[in-house]
């Protein structure tokens, strides 16, 4: 078997819903550390990972504004909520014995380091997985686009976004037992089409700087590492 990573350094973005499993908030401990086992079988590949997670299994900040809270406050409490899932995750890497440090877009200095880039590097570089919390640190910005931020700035080769469907589809695979799965889709296509891959500012960031996102299903065991030694698995956004 090909045990040769296709990259050398990978942004992963989780949704904060990856962390909750079933129950649908929360952080379900058995599922993070499914989540952690799948990125130690690709640190050791050794491949560099950074990892965006968003904050909806606590807060989601969107929603909460459209219900009535101020837009902006409602968009600091998600990027708090993003902090507390980056801690449950560097505990469960640490249980697996990885290296990790989180930092964050919003300066918390005793919970965590303040993202400094070339720091970030720097950690990477000596094999720790980098967990980047609080989104960019500001609001209107989505965790999506934090990723593809985040991924450019360390100059990571591609957004791998874990998700519970197997890649991208032309319709919503839960409704619609028709919807056809695509391998490959061009940037501008999820943009005139509407699909479902990343909100549109984080798509045409990506696009702007020919950063390649790939949407996988992340809840399958050995996926991740499937994905970074470059099988064909999921759907990849390119130009
Ligand atoms: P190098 O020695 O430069 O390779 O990196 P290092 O991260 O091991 O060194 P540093 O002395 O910066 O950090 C030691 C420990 O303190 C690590 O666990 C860091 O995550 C943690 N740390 C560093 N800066 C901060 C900070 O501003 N806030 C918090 N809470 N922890 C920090």
């Amino acid at each position: 078997m090909n045990s040769t990573p296709a990259y050398n350094r990978i942004l992963l973005k989780l949704s904060g819903e990856a962390l909750a499993g079933e129950q649908g908030f929360g952080i379900n401990p058995d599922i993070v550390r499914n989540i952690a086992q799948q990125i130690v079988e690709v640190s050791k590949l050794p491949v560099q990972v950074g990892i965006v997670i968003g904050g909806g299994n606590i807060f989601r900040g969107l929603a909460a504004s459209k219900a009535g809270f101020d837009r902006v406050s409602a968009d600091y409490m998600g990027m708090l909520a993003t902090v507390i899932n980056a801690l449950a995750l560097q505990d469960a890497l640490e249980k697996v014995d990885l290296e990790t440090r989180v930092m964050t877009a919003i300066n918390m200095e005793e919970i965590a380091e303040p993202f400094i880039r070339r720091k970030a590097i720097r950690h990477l570089e000596k094999g720790r997985v980098v967990i980047f919390a609080g989104g960019t640190g500001n609001p209107y910005f989505t965790t999506d686009t934090t990723a593809v931020l985040r991924a450019i700035e360390i100059e990571a080769e591609v957004i791998l976004k874990g998700t519970k469907v197997d890649g991208v589809y032309d319709k919503d695979p839960v409704k619609f037992s028709e919807a056809v799965k695509f391998d490959e889709v061009s940037y501008l296509d999820v943009v005139e089409k509407g699909l479902e891959v990343m909100d549109f500012t984080a798509v045409t960031l990506s696009m702007d700087n020919e950063l390649p996102i790939i949407v996988f299903n992340m809840t399958k065991e050995h996926n991740l590492r499937s994905v970074v030694l470059g099988e064909k698995i999921g759907t990849q956004v390119t130009g």
